[in-house]
């Protein structure tokens, strides 16, 4: 059957083309519930809008914005709101779709959704940033609500971005609806842990993964692509086990430190307004370099795309932990499984934050916050269990292990559409 839907550019397919190709390796692994794996190729519904904002010098700008239910078999969709000047229908596409497999992976009971809009929010003030979240989430209304689409921040959104979506829809609706998005300030339902629980789930899925290799994550050489929510928080916690950050990218350059990068001093510098390319207490390097730097685990934590048939061959590390979603493009996962890099994929490696956002739309529910400890011990109960049965999946199938994760994933989805048949 036909997969590629019209309002897609057949000869730029973007990042669906990368997920579609990850659903039809796990395709042949799935037995009689390969009867329904088309579901995981169309996505439920897209909604695309248009966001008028009056900028601040009284002339008005439109910025085009989206929200994609992939699947919602298993429970209401759940995923972030991207803000980039270079945000596509096909990029948000298959964020929803990873987002579906990455709630199933992780057992959570929540389909896969996903939103974004093209802009630049550098380019905006304040007063600009906030009227178009509140615009978006108006327009999107329709489509969230906390048993419906729960959305959660994701490349440049943060606490306070949920904060005006919660308010704008709480406003529209006529009363306050905590559970209606995640990653929001504890101040006004957020849960303790959430904003480094992404990071930290990072580093525990990692150390499970070091342990199979027989890595001591002591004096191992850690590489991030991507300073943000993520990538800072997962150095932090590798740096804490005594590993040592040997190299780090972000939007300004890269920079290497053999001996690790004193993250403190680092800290202080971006805190006075340095750039991280710049960073004194390191050597600047060339971008593409930073790929091959001599390293034990690399963390792409930026943007999709970023390990590809270029960089793929001379990645020194022997374990690629996905921070960021979509890193790595198929052809690069062949080349790396090749040369016998072990990579643990963003569905699972990334799936803290969406962990600790399912028990942020808990607690809202029931208005109870649980403590940070309860909260941390959760989270590394969930991910390493999760681990566990990826790894197993893995060794049981001969597949890698994102392949293994599809296959978890994809049965419990997939299960799901079957139980529930098609309406009519
Ligand atoms: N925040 C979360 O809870 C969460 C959860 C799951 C997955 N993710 C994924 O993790 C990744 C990072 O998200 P985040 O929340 O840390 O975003 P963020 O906006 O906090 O940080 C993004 C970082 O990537 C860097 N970056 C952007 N473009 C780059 C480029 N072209 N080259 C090098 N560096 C670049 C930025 O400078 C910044 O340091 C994304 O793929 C996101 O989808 C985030």
């Amino acid at each position: 059957m036909d997969a590629i839907p019209s309002y897609l550019d057949r000869a730029h397919l973007g990042p669906w083309e990368v997920f579609l190709e990850q659903v039809d390796r796990v395709a042949p692994h799935l037995g009689d519930l390969g009867y329904w794996i088309e579901t995981l190729k169309h996505p439920k519904r897209i909604l695309i809008v248009d966001i008028p904002v009056k900028m601040d010098d009284g002339s008005i700008r439109h910025f085009e914005g989206y929200r994609v239910h992939h699947n919602t078999s298993r429970g209401p969709g759940k995923g972030g709101v991207r803000y980039h000047q270079d945000v596509t229908l096909s990029e948000v596409m298959a964020l929803a779709g990873w987002m579906t497999i990455k709630n199933a992976v992780i057992g959570l009971p929540f389909g896969g959704a996903k939103g974004g809009v093209r802009v630049d929010p550098r380019t905006l003030t304040r007063g600009e940033l906030e009227r178009l979240t509140r615009r978006y989430t108006s327009e999107i209304g329709v489509l969230i609500g906390p048993d419906k689409d729960i959305p959660a921040p994701d490349v440049n959104t943060n606490e306070q971005i949920m904060a005006w979506m919660m308010d704008t829809y709480s406003i529209n609706q006529g009363r306050t609806v905590m559970g209606v998005v995640t990653g929001k300030p504890v101040s006004l339902g957020g849960s303790l842990g959430r904003r480094e629980a992404t990071g930290r789930g990072v580093f525990i899925v990692g150390r499970s993964a070091a342990c199979k290799l027989g890595l001591d994550l002591a004096g191992a050489r850690v590489a991030i692509q991507g300073y943000g929510n993520v990538g800072a928080t997962a150095a932090r916690c590798f740096a804490a086990t005594g590993a040592k950050i040997v190299a780090l990218q972000d939007v300004t350059g890269s920079i290497h430190a053999g001996d690790g990068i004193d993250l403190d001093a680092l800290q202080r510098w971006l805190d006075g307004g340095g750039a991280l390319g710049r960073f004194p207490g390191a050597t600047a390097i060339a971008n593409e370099d930073f790929w091959t730097v001599e390293a034990d685990i690399l963390v792409p934590a930026a943007l999709e795309g970023q390990i590809d048939r270029h960089n793929a061959r001379d990645i020194k590390a022997r374990l690629v932990l996905e921070g960021a979603n979509g890193p790595t493009t198929p052809e690069a996962d062949d080349i790396l499984t090749s040369r016998g890099v072990t990579l643990v994929p963003d569905v699972l490696t990334n799936a803290g934050g969406v962990t600790v956002s399912y028990f942020e739309w808990v607690q809202d529910f029931s208005s109870f916050f649980w403590t940070e400890q309860e909260i941390n011990e959760r989270l590394e109960r969930i991910l390493s269990e999760a681990f566990e049965s990826v790894w197993k999946a893995a060794q049981e199938h001969r597949v890698t292990l994102r392949t293994a994760a599809y296959l978890l994933a994809c049965r419990r989805v997939l299960e799901a559409r079957q139980l529930r048949g098609i309406y009519p």
